[in-house]
């Protein structure tokens, strides 16, 4: 089964096509990231219009590397939610109008579900159940895959993303946006034990987290250092940041593999790029004996051959839309479109 998948939910437009799910036979990427650094973030509005402006390249494009036509097209694929609405919608009308010209079914894709399916592309053996890990600039939270379609949430933050706190953080150290990788970067010269930050967590929720009490300790670590003109160790508060965020995901995400019981963990998202980590979940997968699954850096973040993979499985489980299909902001990863 081929199909043509969209993915436009915040900052990256792309297109690609793939085969009966985990066969990627293009995936292309417009990344806005350089016109919302001018600001420091996403401004959703000029996102929308972005998207509007790369969408018809793009998957004349992603055709073309593919070596098809659009009438080899079977189906297409459109993350629905969650994301900007403005952003969703362009990617879902442009869907709509595919699928209606090409007289082929539409299927609406979760944009977190997709995130678990890139690594289903990454690893062609992966087959659920297993927990992941999906932490990324909107949402972190740790998920049941119990089928390709029954996923449950097990955790998820309370209030900030992970992400999101890294690019808050990156941004009071007058690191860029998106500041994840910049704080990667500086980490490694620093000393992680150079702050004490906190590690909070939940009462009588062991896999919920929270991100916003350490984002605010550092933008006041950092303000207190401008106000009263003190230098401070930017690569050392960089490297206590990334020792905290990963030890509040690591044990959480253990501890809920071990109590289900799969033997196997994935990690998702774009924080999932992050070498310490990366490095941390290495070890403790290692130490429980679980067979730990992280896809490449390329596929950690927003693409659309992941949204194609877990086009190719909704379908199968009788997922799709008609004209009626709306985006949606915000939307339970557990809830499928029938
Ligand atoms: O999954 P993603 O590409 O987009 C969303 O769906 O949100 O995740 C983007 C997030 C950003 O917050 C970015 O700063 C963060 O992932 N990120 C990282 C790293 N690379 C990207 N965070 C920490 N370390 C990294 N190496």
């Amino acid at each position: 089964m081929l199909i043509l998948s969209i993915e436009s939910s915040c900052d990256e437009t792309a297109v690609a096509v793939t085969r009966d799910g985990r066969t990627v036979l293009a995936d292309e990427i417009h990344t806005q990231v350089d016109i919302h650094a001018l600001y420091g973030g996403v401004v959703p509005e000029i996102a929308s219009r972005n998207h509007i402006a790369a969408i018809g390249r793009l998957a004349d494009a992603a055709l073309a590397k593919a070596g098809v036509t659009k009438r080899d097209i079977d189906a297409i694929a459109v993350t629905y939610a969650p994301g900007l609405i403005g952003a969703l919608l362009v990617g879902v009308n442009f869907a709509k109008g595919a699928a209606l010209a090409l007289g082929v079914p539409l299927i609406p894709v979760h944009h977190l579900r997709g995130h678990v399916a890139a690594n289903y592309i990454a690893y062609t053996e992966l087959e659920p159940p297993f927990v992941c890990l999906i932490a990324s600039g909107g949402n972190t939270l740790i998920a049941d895959v119990r089928g390709y379609t029954d996923i449950r949430v097990v955790g998820s933050t309370r209030d900030d993303a992970a992400g999101e706190c890294f690019d808050k953080a990156a941004r009071v150290l007058g690191l860029t946006y998106p500041g994840g990788k910049l704080m990667d970067e500086l980490a490694k010269s620093g000393d992680e034990r150079a702050f004490a930050l906190p590690r909070p967590s939940v009462d009588g929720a062991p896999y919920d987290m929270s991100f916003s009490g350490l984002k605010t300790a550092v933008v006041n670590l950092a303000h207190n250092a401008e106000q009263s003109g003190k230098t401070l160790d930017k690569a050392g508060l960089a490297a206590s940041f990334q020792s905290a965020v990963s030890d509040i995901l690591v044990p959480r995400v253990m501890s809920a593999t071990r109590e289900l019981g799969y033997g196997k963990l994935a990690l998702a998202g774009g924080v999932a790029a992050n070498s310490r980590v990366r490095a941390d979940f290495t070890r403790a997968a290692e130490e429980a004996g679980v067979t730990l699954y992280i896809p490449p850096l390329r596929l950690c973040g927003d693409n659309a051959a992941m949204i194609g993979c877990q086009a190719y499985y909704e379908h199968r489980a009788g997922g799709r839309a008609g004209m009626e299909l709306n985006a949606y902001a915000s939307l339970e990863m557990q809830r499928r479109y029938i």
